[in-house]
């Protein structure tokens, strides 16, 4: 039976990969449809990143401040807006505070998946035309050593709380397709980089203190691999599984881009240092080797062959062309990432999106 695809429920929209899904959505030819961004606007959340939409498309982009942890407004949304397709993105989506803090990791990326879940099935009944595409990653499948890739089959070992908490939820959607013929599809995608990632993460990390000329902190021996993806093909691999995925089916998707992590930041330094005229040597002379991260993954590479045969996705976009486009992004966005991590971005969320608890 043919999905609907009219009004997609983008859970955790504000953030990194939900707002670049957003933007590509609004913009497909084959897309005329309704998009409605819940997300409860963590210190992740910005909704300044799509505030242009709720101008241009008043009719097709709605925000809703929500948590999926809530159950009520699952169900509100879902009757307002009659949902036909949820794509989960919604999460605590960062290792290290999964270390220094597991509480919201818990309570965000399973319970609140389990709602998402129960509301869907409650709403939707034995309907077939819907889909609920739950958003994970590749670190479920736990650490490699030097060679082999994870596969759909590979068996889940989790090792961080974050992963667990994925990992645990990634098991529930599986468990609501079979138990109530739920219709679900679940990708597990390899590290993503791109505009609009918060500077907690590696590479926007490194690209703002190279430019801030603070201390580039590298884990451990700085030789654990990590396999990197723009994010506008992990996006664009999202939505061909929501038209072509076959229901109850995995899927990987990953870059095939393996990369040391000091390998990576050495090029950054370069590129950093290139397209904003700093001198290469001081911005490398910033490398500093720092107390390994506790439990760290040391290989990450995913065989993504299923998703290229069954669907036809590919990756389009190069690790230097991403690398160049995403450098550049934060060179013409210093204001973003000065107002995310001053903390001034709450004062503009509480003065503008304060209010929108009720505003639905
Ligand atoms: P992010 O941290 O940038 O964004 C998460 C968003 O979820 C934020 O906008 C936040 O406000 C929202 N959110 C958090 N808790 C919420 C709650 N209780 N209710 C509603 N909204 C809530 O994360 P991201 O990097 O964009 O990742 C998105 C998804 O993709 C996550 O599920 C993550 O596990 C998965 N993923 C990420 C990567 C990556 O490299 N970033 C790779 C593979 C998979
Ligand atoms: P990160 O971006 O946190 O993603 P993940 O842990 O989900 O893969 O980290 C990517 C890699 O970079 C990981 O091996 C940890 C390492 N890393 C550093 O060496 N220094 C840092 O400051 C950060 C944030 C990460």
């Amino acid at each position: 039976m043919k999905r609907k695809l009219n009004n997609i429920l983008v859970t955790g929209g504000a953030g990194f990969i939900g707002t670049n899904f957003i933007h590509l959505l609004m913009d497909l030819p084959d897309f005329r449809g309704r998009v409605v961004n819940l997300d409860a606007l963590t210190y992740a959340g910005n909704p300044a990143n799509l505030s242009e939409l709720e101008d241009r498309e008043p009719d097709r982009y709605k925000f809703v401040r929500g948590d999926i942890r809530d159950r009520d407004v699952l169900s509100e949304v879902f009757r307002t807006f009659d949902i036909d397709t949820v794509v989960h993105f919604a999460a605590e989506s960062h290792v290290d505070r999964s270390i220094h803090g597991s509480s919201d990791f818990i309570t965000t990326n399973i319970i609140g998946s389990w709602n998402l879940l129960e509301t869907a099935r409650e709403y939707w009944g034995e309907r077939e035309d819907v889909l609920f595409h739950h958003v994970s990653t590749d670190e479920v499948y736990g650490s490699l050593g030097k060679d082999g890739a994870f596969l759909e089959e590979t068996a889940y070992d989790p090792r961080s709380p974050y992963s667990a908490s994925k990992a645990s939820s990634d098991h529930l959607v599986s468990a609501w397709h079979h138990t109530y013929g739920l219709p679900v599809t679940v990708s597990n995608c390899s590290n993503n980089y791109g505009p609009w990632q918060f500077p907690e993460k590696l590479i926007p990390l490194m690209i703002h203190n190279i430019l801030e000329g603070k201390a580039l902190p590298v884990y451990g021996d700085g030789k654990n691999i990590r396999d990197w993806l723009y994010v506008e093909d992990h996006n664009r691999a999202v939505w061909a599984i929501l038209n072509r995925g076959r229901t109850g089916e995995t899927y990987n998707i990953g870059g095939e881009n393996e990369w040391e992590n000091i390998e990576l930041v050495r090029r950054l330094c370069g590129m950093v240092a290139e397209l904003a005229g700093r001198d290469g040597e001081d911005c490398l002379s910033l490398i500093t080797y720092v107390n390994d991260r506790p439990g760290h993954d040391r290989r990450y590479a995913i065989d993504c062959g299923k998703i290229k045969r069954e669907l036809g996705w590919r990756q389009t976009v190069s690790f230097n062309e991403g690398l160049g486009r995403t450098v550049k992004w934060y060179l013409e966005h210093r204001d973003w990432v000065r107002s995310v991590t001053s903390g001034e971005y709450r004062v503009w969320i509480e003065k503008n999106y304060g209010d929108r608890k009720q505003n639905r």
